[in-house]
């Protein structure tokens, strides 16, 4: 049984529940096929919602704009990344709507491959013959890059100023154009023209642009990671997407730190970025097993490396000194009730589960992450207003990834 919103319902969808209006009165009985004309009195009599039966008999329209093997390989591919989590929940599957829609009109289909079964010990193989599973011992993480920590001494001090700031941005030529850029964008609604760096500090706050400096210059220290294992243009435009998403959910929630959350979803993935730069080999037969399985590479990562990318961000962003409500944001963006904190985890928990499944770039992995539907329901936030701010992220991610271009 599939919850639609009326917009998305098409002729003939089998309605599965009795619809009544907002008084009680019996509109419509179950297992009646719907008409067009029927769907106009619903939306006349302000039903917002019916149960049909199966969530494809939303999509006939859209479906029929393709031909018959493109439909085939989306249905393939909608169905393989959905298929560990439950597209019953209203959220999800309004998401699964989407992507659908998303999906077909820019040809993201993904060529899953024969379905090799997984072989019983395929934790013990990798361990015992391929030598994958790393201690965390054997992780050396990367030392901070200089111009973080200065970027980090800054937001520690409560005397820093504007001038403080644009003084070391203005070292990096590409940072201080890319800042200038995102201070001048319609993101930060600011209406006149942002010409230097110590104004866009003083209108942005020192604090902020000291965090955001640090969150650029730390995707931009793993930029040269080679291309056949993460392609990082897609890696960018996942993480932007998350941000963007991230930043817009919190605001519907009435969330104060709208930013952070931008932050947090543009770093959720970076402990991928250690795996791909320090453990190349291994990362590789991880995607490899995760594309062949089916298993959602989160899960795969911890069963044949013994440690996660959310657990690595921890400590890598701990050890480069990011601010614990950033960092909580990051570690907890696949088990968002495990944190003390769960809110803000949990808005990046619902922006990565929506960006991946529309297929938003990707950081490694295509299947859909498990989901946690505590920590969307602690949220409050209606599915209608999830589908406007998927709508506003994927409106606004060309901009924001043409800001970032050749950073
Ligand atoms: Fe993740
Ligand atoms: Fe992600």
């Amino acid at each position: 049984m599939f919850s639609i919103a009326l917009d998305q319902l098409k002729d003939g969808a089998v309605l599965c529940e009795d619809v009544r209006d907002t008084s009680g009165r019996l509109l419509l009985t179950k297992g009646q096929p719907i008409d067009a004309g029927q769907i106009r009195l619903l939306k006349i009599w302000g039903v917002p919602e019916v149960q049909i039966q199966e969530p494809d008999q939303a999509v006939a329209s859209e479906k029929s704009d393709i031909d018959g093997d493109n439909r085939l390989k989306l249905e393939r591919t909608v169905q393989t990344i959905f298929q560990h989590i439950d597209t019953g929940h209203p959220a999800i599957n309004l998401i699964y709507r989407m992507a659908i829609e998303y999906r077909s009109q820019k040809d993201l289909f993904i060529d899953f491959g024969p379905r090799q079964p997984l072989p019983e010990d395929f934790k013990l193989d990798l361990y015992n013959g391929l030598k994958t599973q790393i201690q965390f011992s054997e992780v050396h993480l990367p030392e901070s890059p200089e111009i973080i920590s200065e970027f980090n001494k800054i937001v520690d001090d409560p005397n820093s100023s504007a001038n403080d700031i644009a003084a070391v941005v203005s070292r990096s030529p590409s940072l201080a154009a890319l800042l200038l850029k995102i201070a001048n964008s319609a993101a930060y609604g600011c209406v006149s023209k942002i010409d230097t760096l110590s104004r866009a500090v003083a209108i942005l706050g020192t604090r902020e642009v000291g965090v955001l400096a640090m969150v650029i210059s730390s995707v931009q220290f793993f930029r040269d990671i080679p291309k056949d294992l993460i392609d990082m243009s897609a890696f960018l435009r996942h993480s932007l997407s998350c941000g963007l998403l991230s930043r817009i959910l919190g605001a519907q929630a009435k969330m104060p730190h709208t930013e952070r959350l931008f932050l947090a979803g543009l770093l959720h993935d970076i402990g991928r970025l250690v795996w791909y730069r320090y453990f190349p080999e291994q990362a590789k037969l991880v995607l490899n097993m995760a594309r062949n399985t089916g298993l959602s590479l989160y899960e795969i990562e911890k069963e044949c490396m013994g440690i996660s990318h959310t657990q690595i961000a921890g400590y890598l962003l701990s050890k480069w000194k990011f601010p614990d409500t950033l960092i909580n944001g990051i570690v907890f963006h696949h088990n968002p009730l495990r944190s003390p904190e769960p809110a803000e985890p949990s808005v990046v928990h619902m922006a990565d589960i929506a960006i991946n499944a529309l297929g938003l770039g990707h950081s490694g992995g295509h299947i859909v992450p498990h989901f946690d539907p505590r920590g969307w329901h602690l949220l409050g936030i209606a599915p209608g207003a999830l589908k406007t701010a998927l709508d506003q992220t994927v409106q606004q991610v060309d901009i924001m990834t043409e800001l970032f271009a050749g950073f």
